[in-house]
């Protein structure tokens, strides 16, 4: 008798996440939704059930807590459910100067973003080997390419997934896992992410976009073992002339939007030159 397999989807309550879920339980993918405790991922699991008629488990735990991660994949085990499809999608952006931070945030934005994704992959790749093909799908972020003011952390984080990906990417192929990594750019998720999208320029609106239209990219482009996954046309524009420019432009546009921070701290209106810059805040 052929087992169940399942979608593991870390973070998967609200934003992006909760996006994913609902896409692959469109496509009758058996899932295990993985969030904070006292979320609204039980809810969720209900509503799918109903909807799709799938399989549908979910966990609360911390994932901050590396000691957590262990035990969701034990009680993954526990449980006798194969996991064929993991997606490490939990992680908490910010947009601050560096100083404006504290060392409690960036070691739990660390913990979140990197340590947590390493953590998982390192347990479920046994498992996932065993139920091959199989695919990781790893979310980084759009701002892994640019070097931002107000996102010196966050930012590091999702080029330390971007190169972590495109790696494990070489060596599990010949293993029948395929490891794809999404960089997404702005998207409509959490209130606070939404409240600084609208006070964004004309410009930067058009590159933000929901989690519902992004999550479809992100599975099609994992079922069809993407490499890299840049969502919507605006993002692209955006590599493409970040790769176009010479770099002591680029040095330059960097440097000048920092400026232009500084004085909007101190209450001066930005001007058309940071447009580009501030356009990739959102991501
Ligand atoms: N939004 C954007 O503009 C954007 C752009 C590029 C990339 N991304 C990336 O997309 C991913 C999702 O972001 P999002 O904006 O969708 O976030 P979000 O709306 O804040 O949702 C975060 C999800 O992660 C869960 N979560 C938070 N802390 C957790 C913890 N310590 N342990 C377990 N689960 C936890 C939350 O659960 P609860 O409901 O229980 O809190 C929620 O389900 C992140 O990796 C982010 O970096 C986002």
């Amino acid at each position: 008798m052929s087992k169940n397999l399942y979608t593991l989807i870390t973070g998967a309550s609200e934003g992006f996440g909760k996006a994913l879920a609902m896409e692959c339980a469109s496509r009758k993918m058996n899932l295990i939704l993985v969030a904070l405790p006292d979320s609204k991922l039980q809810l969720l699991a209900e509503t799918l059930i109903q909807k799709y008629a799938i399989e549908v488990i979910s966990i609360e735990k911390d994932l901050s807590i590396e000691e957590n991660c262990t035990m969701l994949y034990k009680q993954v085990e526990e449980l006798k459910l194969s996991v064929n499809m993991l997606i490490n999608n939990v992680g908490i952006s910010s947009t601050m100067f560096f100083s404006e931070g504290n060392i409690g945030f960036y070691q739990k934005q660390v913990k979140l973003n990197v340590v947590a994704t390493t953590l998982l992959t390192s347990l479920f790749l046994e498992m996932l080997k065993a139920n091959k093909p199989s695919h990781i799908l790893n979310v980084g972020s759009l701002s892994c390419f640019f070097y931002l003011a107000k996102k010196q952390v966050y930012g590091a984080t999702k080029s330390y997934i971007y190169s972590f990906s495109k790696s494990l990417r070489g060596e599990l192929s010949s293993e029948g896992i395929n490891v794809s990594v999404i960089c997404p750019g702005g998207m409509n998720t959490n209130e606070t992410i939404v409240n600084t999208n609208k006070s964004n320029n004309w410009l930067a609106r058009q590159s933000i976009m929901n989690p519902e239209e992004v999550a479809p990219i992100a599975i099609k482009g994992l079922l069809k073992c993407k490499e890299i996954i840049i969502p919507g046309r605006m993002n692209k524009l955006f590599l493409l002339i970040d790769k176009l420019l010479p770099s002591f432009i680029i040095k330059m546009i960097a440097n000048n939007h920092i400026n232009k921070f500084k004085s909007y701290n101190t209450g001066n209106q930005p001007t058309n030159e940071t447009v580009f810059n501030r356009s990739l805040e959102a991501t």
